[in-house]
């Protein structure tokens, strides 16, 4: 039975590859039906700022399955990234991304490298929520869902059983966030206290990246936030050389996103020199997904056979005399159909145990009493004197919301005498409530009382405790 699926052609080199990538799927047998939608560049040009075609909505939501190529995000002017709307708007909270090498056949500077990289793909500073409040500072939220966290962490766990993987390390920098990554590490152990048969790592982001960059054989499962993983799968797919190889896949609630790892490559665009690899690659992860595992291994192994017969694209031909177009590789791909590896792992036939998606989490429920205990106002004033300014603050607050601190970037400045002054504009005021918890009328009070002295106010954060745990970081130097 054939499956009907959404297809992008994308952007600068999509339409080539996506076109190869259409023939192989053809001549190995696929069983799909294709709704071509529009994405990207030409959408954008009609000035759909999410560069999403209306049409093309209708048919993700009727087939769920999107196999997509490239697609250019305008710089600037409020255009948004596809890629980020695509997976918020279908939930698409896991992106999957393996990183292989194929020496000797593909020059990297490793060896035996198969990890694969388990990126959350809605959060953090992914969100997009930024704000300019003042002249001088701008600022992005990271946000962290106890939910997405949970969902995320367990994934990667799952995935790792399903796939007979090792070990999970995953990747925070909570010795500095202690709210956001603290909590990314605090589910991690929790959750992976489940799963006693597969090893568990944490490190920090930093030396882990680093340990990555340098032995990235030693990996196996990755799991991290947005960002991290955004950074981290590019540098182990650069260093494992499979930049343009690589296929991934974005899976979550609503629907499945299958698309190469690297981006729409305009410099190559229009040449018919791309390597198709990436985009084959999810594909093929695609007939896995859908249970076409036989053809999905057809592709892949006449593949693998072609990389070590010396077909190559010139991205990664040793002689570029002999590189091959983008066509051509496909066509030696369709020539090699039967034929296995001699050295690289084949891939399976079957479709391996499907990975069990998590249900949204619960934990968060347990917590039982949500206390407001104070606020953070934070003021837009340039060239402040803190001297000066500080016992007017101070003034501000009331008997049962006194000011406990003004900082600067994070860095404390009253009450007290700062080493240097303060370079920006945007002044963070605590006030703690004397007893516990306060009202918000007494937040209101404290707010008339800054305008009534002429400040102006930007922004106001609430300060709370969860089971007597401050949700809230203390300040630097306080
Ligand atoms: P890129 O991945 O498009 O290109 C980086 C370098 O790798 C270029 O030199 C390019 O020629 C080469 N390259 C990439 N894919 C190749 C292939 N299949 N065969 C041979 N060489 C290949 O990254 P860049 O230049 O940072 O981004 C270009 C555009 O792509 C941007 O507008 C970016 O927003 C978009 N992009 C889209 C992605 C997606 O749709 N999933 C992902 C990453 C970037």
């Amino acid at each position: 039975m054939s499956t009907r699926i959404t297809v992008a052609k994308g952007d600068g080199i999509g339409p080539e590859i996506m076109d190869a990538t259409l023939e192989v799927l053809a001549a190995a047998g696929a069983q799909l039906e294709y709704d071509f939608v529009e994405l990207g560049e030409k959408v954008f040009a009609k000035g759909v700022m999410n560069g999403v075609d209306p049409k093309a909505w209708d048919s993700i939501r009727a087939t769920r399955i999107l196999l997509k190529a490239p697609i250019t995000t305008p710089q600037g002017g409020g255009y948004k990234s596809v890629n980020v709307t695509m997976r918020k708007a279908f939930g698409l909270y896991a992106n999957v991304r393996s990183v292989r090498t194929f020496e000797p056949f593909v020059q990297s500077k490793h060896k035996g490298v198969d990890m694969v990289i388990v990126r959350e793909n809605e959060e953090g500073l992914y969100a997009g929520i930024e704000y300019r409040q003042t002249r001088d500072t701008s600022h992005s939220m990271k946000l962290y869902s106890r939910t997405g966290t949970e969902l995320i962490v367990r994934y990667a766990f799952e995935y790792a059983r399903a796939n007979g993987r090792k070990k999970v390390t995953c990747l925070i920098k909570d010795n500095i966030m202690k709210i956001t990554d603290g909590m990314f590490h605090q589910v991690f152990k929790l959750i992976g206290a489940e799963y006693p048969d597969i090893a568990k790592e944490s490190l920090i982001v930093d030396i882990g990246m680093a340990r990555i960059a340098d032995t990235p054989e030693k990996f196996d499962v990755v799991v991290c936030e947005n960002l991290y993983g955004d950074i981290v799968s590019d540098i182990a797919s650069q260093i494992a050389g499979s930049v343009g190889l690589a296929g991934s896949m974005n899976l979550g609630r609503g629907c499945s996103m299958f698309e190469a790892v690297h981006g729409s490559a305009p410099d190559i665009a229009g040449k018919g020199i791309a390597n198709p690899s990436g985009l084959l690659n999810a594909a093929i992860l695609m007939l896995y997904h859908i249970g076409q595992g036989e053809v999905a291994a057809k592709i892949g192994n006449a593949w693998l056979y072609t990389l070590e017969n010396g077909q190559h694209t010139g991205d990664i031909a040793q002689d570029k005399s002999k590189a091959l177009s983008t066509a051509d590789f496909a066509k030696a791909v369709i020539g090699n159909f039967g034929k296995m590896p001699a050295k690289l792992p084949a891939f399976a036939t079957g479709c391996g145990e499907a990975v069990r998606m998590p249900d949204a989490a619960a934990t968060t429920k347990s917590v039982r009493v949500k206390r407001l205990v104070g606020v953070d106002v934070f003021l837009d004033k340039a060239d402040a004197d803190i001297a000066e300014m500080g016992p007017m603050i101070e003034r501000c607050g009331t008997t049962s919301l006194p000011l406990k601190t003004v900082s600067s970037r994070g860095m404390k400045m009253y009450p007290g005498k700062p080493e240097v002054s303060a370079l920006s504009d945007l002044w963070a005021c605590r006030f703690l409530g004397k007893e516990g918890e306060v009202s918000a009328d007494a937040i209101r009070m404290v707010l008339a009382n800054l305008e009534g002295l002429g400040f102006d106010w930007v922004k106001v954060e609430n300060l709370y405790t969860f089971d007597g745990v401050p949700g809230f970081s203390a300040r630097q130097g306080e």
